[in-house]
């Protein structure tokens, strides 16, 4: 069975690699989808997400990363996927993901999301406070990709010189 792992990624961290390596182990494919959540702004593009996922897995055949602009359930529906893994970190993550989850089975009833809890040394990490340490000259080498550190410094460069 395939699964699909949607988020914004912006950009992805060390706490979701693990999540998909973690769900890769009971899925014949996970499908990272590049997605827009309308409630973000992003730093980089859909496309500069996507390529940054893709860095992450050149060696894991079971992992594919597609992006996608719309409702999850209609990408879903139409390559005839019906499991969503989300990741959960703490309490706080409990109400927007289960608002999410609810939301996607109303729209798609043949859908089912399935959590898996981050470790606990990734607990605190998201992308969001990944860019702010960036932005304001901090370092999380061993909480995100090298490749992705280093775009990461490229892009608030090219965003301050703007
Ligand atoms: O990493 P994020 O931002 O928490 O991921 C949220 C995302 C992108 C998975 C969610 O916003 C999404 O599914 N967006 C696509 C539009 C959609 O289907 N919305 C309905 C679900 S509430």
């Amino acid at each position: 069975m395939k699964a699909i792992y949607p988020g914004s990624f912006d950009p992805i961290a060390n706490g979701h690699i693990d999540i998909i390596e973690r769900a890769s182990e009971f899925f014949d494919e996970i499908v990272v989808a590049v997605m827009i959540n309308p409630k973000k702004k992003y730093l980089f593009s859909l496309e500069e997400r996507r390529k940054l996922v893709e860095d992450c897995f050149h060696d894991n055949k079971k992992i594919k990363v597609v992006t996608f602009e719309g409702l999850l359930v209609d990408y879903m529906r139409e390559h005839h996927y019906r499991v969503i893994i989300r990741g959960l970190r703490t309490l706080t993550d409990y109400g927007y993901e289960a608002q999410m989850a609810l939301t996607n089975k109303n729209l798609y009833k043949e859908s089912e999301t399935f959590f898996i809890h981050s470790e606990e040394k990734y607990t605190f990490l998201s992308s969001s406070i990944v860019r702010e340490v960036y932005f304001n000259g901090g370092s999380l080498s061993g909480y995100i990709p090298h490749h992705v550190e280093k775009a990461l410094v490229e892009k608030i460069q090219a965003t301050r010189s703007k």
